[in-house]
């Protein structure tokens, strides 16, 4: 008997306020066809004064609760992926846990920038298959507009705010020749790319809290790259090829990275789920975003190839395979 993780919900939270690229276009000098023709970016959301990462998690992960029908108490572990977190310490994903009411169990916070979603699906698969817990909650929630420069036009148009979750299931394949579930993971690091795309602020560092900083075109070049061979990665090592995915769910950063992706892959753009251009970059928090959409819309069925696939500072990059 093999035990493998299964989908069983999923949930999502935009803050309400939608910034334009037009309203952008009056702080800083740039314009909407700029940011849309080299982004495919349209707007994003933006958090009020008074909502934290963990605010954002926290509807996620009920919605993800809801979805699943089942309570805070049947969850063992939150898996929460963010660069933005609430505080220094304690982990964002004990807030969450707090606000849950869920107080069996363990919770912390999992850092790989937009790669984190990935990290922390691939961490929480690892304590289902190790029988270490059962049912998991797997969060991506990150408020970037905390961390942009807001006078810098390279970084500021880019990001936005927001927060997805699943929830995640141990089950014991019985011997099906095509099981359902997370099939493979595949994580990679290169910590000499550090200087590509950093926050200038830290407590250890510069005791700030800090900005964005970014070598755009260098990441692009990366990220074409890095997604394009991480991919390839997964569906060789499930002895599949391209034309057995179904969807791809990649991290939302830029337009025209997913379509070189694409391209370089030769998957028709229809299998490619889209909302940079309504939600912008919103790192951690892209993937299960584009996830929950794709699937309460019904286009995500079971039994489908899923590959979702990041890339993001460290560089750090990765993806996992599932059969939905
Ligand atoms: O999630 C983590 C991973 N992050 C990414 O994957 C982001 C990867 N990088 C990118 O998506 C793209 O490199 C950007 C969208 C950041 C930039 O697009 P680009 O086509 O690489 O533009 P560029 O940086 O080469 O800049 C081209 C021009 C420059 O002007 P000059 O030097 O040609 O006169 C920039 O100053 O565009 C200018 N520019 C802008 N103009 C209007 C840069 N930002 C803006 C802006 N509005 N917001």
């Amino acid at each position: 008997m093999t035990r493998r993780s299964i989908v069983v919900g999923c949930g999502h939270y935009l803050p309400e306020r939608v910034v334009t690229n037009e309203e952008l276009a009056k702080r800083v000098d740039t314009s909407d066809e700029w940011i849309q023709k080299r982004t495919g970016i349209c707007e994003r959301r933006i958090a009020d004064d008074n909502q934290n990462t963990s605010d954002l998690a926290i509807n996620a992960a009920q919605d993800a609760l809801a979805s699943a029908g089942v309570s805070a108490d049947d969850i063992d572990l939150i898996v929460l992926a963010t660069a933005t977190p609430d505080e220094t310490f304690p982990a964002t994903a004990t807030r969450v846990q707090a606000a849950l009411g869920m107080t069996k169990g363990a919770a912390f916070d999992v850092q790989a920038v937009c790669t984190g979603f990935i990290y922390a699906l691939n961490v929480a698969d690892n304590f289902i298959r190790l029988g270490q817990a059962n049912r998991v909650l797997v969060i991506g929630a990150e408020t970037f507009s905390r961390i942009l420069d807001w006078e810098d036009r390279t970084t500021c148009v880019l990001f936005g705010d927001g927060a997805g979750a699943i929830v995640l299931q141990g089950i014991e394949e019985s011997g099906d020749a095509e099981p359902r579930g997370i099939l493979s993971n595949h994580l990679h690091s290169d910590g000499r790319h550090h200087d590509c795309l950093y926050v200038d602020g830290g407590p250890s560092s510069t005791k700030t809290v800090g900005h964005l900083r970014m070598e755009g075109p260098e990441v692009f070049k990366h990220a074409v790259n890095n997604m394009a061979s991480v991919l390839g990665e997964a569906l060789t090592a499930n002895n599949m090829t391209a034309a057995d995915i179904d969807w791809l769910v990649p991290h939302q950063a830029n337009k025209r990275i997913l379509d070189g992706t694409a391209r370089k892959l030769r998957l028709s753009p229809d299998k490619v789920v889209i909302t940079v251009d309504r939600h912008a970059n919103t790192s951690a928090a892209s993937i299960p975003l584009a996830l929950c959409e794709a699937v309460t819309d019904g286009r995500i069925q079971e039994r489908n190839i899923v590959v979702m696939e990041a890339m993001g500072g460290g560089f750090t990059w990765g993806a996992s395979l599932i059969r939905w």
